[in-house]
């Protein structure tokens, strides 16, 4: 687990890696430190106004600085001293994928202890009954949905997958699985067994509703799970949770002619709650094109819903189409402010610093082969590419297009706008994404790597543990971890704080 907890609260995942070189990494979270603690590159040169440390379990408080690189004077991304993390680990037992939260208490002084998700959840419920935040996340996969509730203050209760090989990587990250994780089948579910829960996610299979399958919606032996959690959620009687949410691929709003999505949205009326569905991309958190549908039932009525869909991003005309054309569903629509325009990394910010010599890099002849498989329009791009007096990157996806003499042929196609294609599942050997890097009269190939993988779902730290191509099918089936943040706060927090004090279980679900 990493990410954010309020304004006060970063929580920082460590893993293997970190355990040995005594590293507290801090990726993502030096905008929570004051802008002059970030000193020049090496110590001889001086250090930066300090901020003090309070390290559980240490004696002395650490006063230390954050460096910056030499050459681009962006801030690294750890304190400069590390002698103290590595007795702070040892002091306190830290094993990979715990977590450390670093709370800030002053101006320029900040706490460092273990995150304990559990006690950390008993504490909001004894501040007040009505702002715990307990989900169950269906269809679990590898976690992504759970990194990116936790970050925004949620706690996991319960987890519930079918496949073993996700089960794995799920427990390679965050090692609690037999605390709360159920491996089966979503239809074995026994809702009266589940515990009490604010919300329910699920991010059901896509296969059958993806616009590059076969199409059978709901038919389909995979996306027709969803039915097995609508079961699991009934079964809850007067306990269901006040909220659930769906993540699907677009392609959910047509399956069937759109039949499909209003036959989901029907049974979640039936089950009390109101709907509201928006998408999100994720190339507006990371270098990754990964347009996803949400949908967000609530049984807490909103004062300010909004009577229709305004032109937006998060809106586009097709599910404005839809909900105009819908009035017998029960819509409650959230006024939900912008998500960010665009990723600020883009994929060569993502990538590995992998030496020419590293195996993963295509020897020179499987990558002649790739290039020979561009179009002239794609090879244009390529020799553009070649010709730079710089390295410059794309990552390319192969796809079999027909030939004008009626031939099917693999082309590679590049993509050079800094933006990966979208990660898939690398089913009978297609799917992986290769990256391409060309410049000073050259060019090499390789497949993107599962850190790379991690990093374009925004969860770079995850500690993978597994086999590369088991590694693959995880993220490529994942969801977008700063998506799940952005709705959790700006949709899912104001949604329950918005619950008046005093205001019975009963009266929020209509129960
Ligand atoms: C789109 S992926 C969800 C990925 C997940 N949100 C993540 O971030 O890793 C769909 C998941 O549904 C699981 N699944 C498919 N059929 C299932 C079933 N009948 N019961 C439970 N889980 C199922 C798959 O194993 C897969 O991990």
């Amino acid at each position: 687990m990493s990410g954010r907890v309020g304004d006060r609260k970063r929580l920082v995942c460590v893993s293997a890696a970190n355990l040995r070189e005594h590293h507290l990494y801090l990726t993502g979270h030096t905008d929570f430190f004051p802008a002059d603690a970030f000193g020049p590159s090496t110590a001889k040169a001086g250090i930066a106004k300090p901020v003090r440390l309070d390290v559980a379990g240490l004696t002395e408080p650490v006063f230390t600085d954050i460096p910056t690189d030499a050459r681009t004077g962006k801030p690294r991304t750890f304190f400069r001293k590390r002698a103290w993390v590595g007795e702070f680990f040892a002091r306190h037992g830290i094993k990979p994928g715990d977590t450390i939260a670093i709370e800030r208490i002053g101006t320029r002084r900040f706490r460092v202890l273990p995150f304990d998700a559990k006690s950390e959840h008993q504490r909001l419920k004894i501040r007040d009954g009505r702002t715990a935040r307990r989900f169950a996340e269906f269809f679990a996969g590898i976690g992504l949905v759970r990194m990116g509730l936790e970050a925004e203050g949620w706690n996991l209760a319960y987890a519930n997958d079918i496949d073993p090989e996700k089960l794995a990587m799920y427990q390679a990250h965050f090692g609690d699985a037999d605390e709360h994780f159920h491996l089966g089948d979503v239809h074995s579910i026994d809702g009266s067994r589940l515990p009490d829960v604010e919300l329910a996610t699920a991010s059901f299979p896509c296969t059958d509703l993806s616009i590059a399958g076969a199409r059978l919606g709901f038919k389909g032996e995979h996306s027709s799970a969803f039915w097995g959690f609508i079961s699991a959620i009934r079964g809850m009687h007067s306990r269901r949770p006040p909220l659930v949410m769906l993540e699907n691929v677009v392609g959910f709003l047509t399956s069937h002619g759109g039949a499909d999505f209003r036959a989901a949205m029907e049974a979640l009326n039936e089950l009390g709650y109101a709907i509201d569905s928006f998408v999100l991309d994720a190339r507006w958190f990371v270098p990754q094109s990964r347009p996803r549908l949400f949908v967000v039932g609530s049984m807490i009525p909103n004062g300010d819903a909004m009577e229709s869909a305004p032109v937006s991003r998060i809106r586009p005309m097709l599910l404005r189409k839809f909900i105009a054309d819908h009035p017998g569903i029960r819509w409650q629509l959230r006024d939900l402010p912008n998500p960010p325009e665009r990723s600020e990394r883009l994929l060569p910010d993502i990538l590995e610093n992998l030496p020419d010599d590293a195996p993963e890099w295509w020897s020179r002849d499987r990558a002649v082969y790739l290039y020979n498989q561009f179009s002239e329009r794609h090879r244009t791009t390529a020799d553009a590419m070649i010709a730079k007096r710089r390295w410059s990157y794309a990552t390319v996806f192969r796809r079999v297009r027909m030939q004008p003499n009626g031939e099917k042929r693999s082309m590679g196609e590049l993509r050079t706008d800094g933006i990966a294609g979208c990660l898939r599942t690398p089913k009978g050997g297609s799917g992986r994404q290769i990256l391409f890097k060309a410049g000073y009269g050259r060019y090499a190939a390789r497949l993107l790597t599962p850190r790379e993988c991690a990093r374009l779902m925004g969860a770079d730290e995850f500690n993978i543990g597994v086999p590369d191509n088991q590694a693959f099918f995880g993220f490529g089936d994942a969801v977008c971890v700063p998506a799940i943040s952005w709705i959790a706060e700006h949709y899912l927090n104001p949604a329950l704080a918005s619950v008046r004090p005093g205001l019975s279980r009963a009266t929020v679900v209509g129960a």
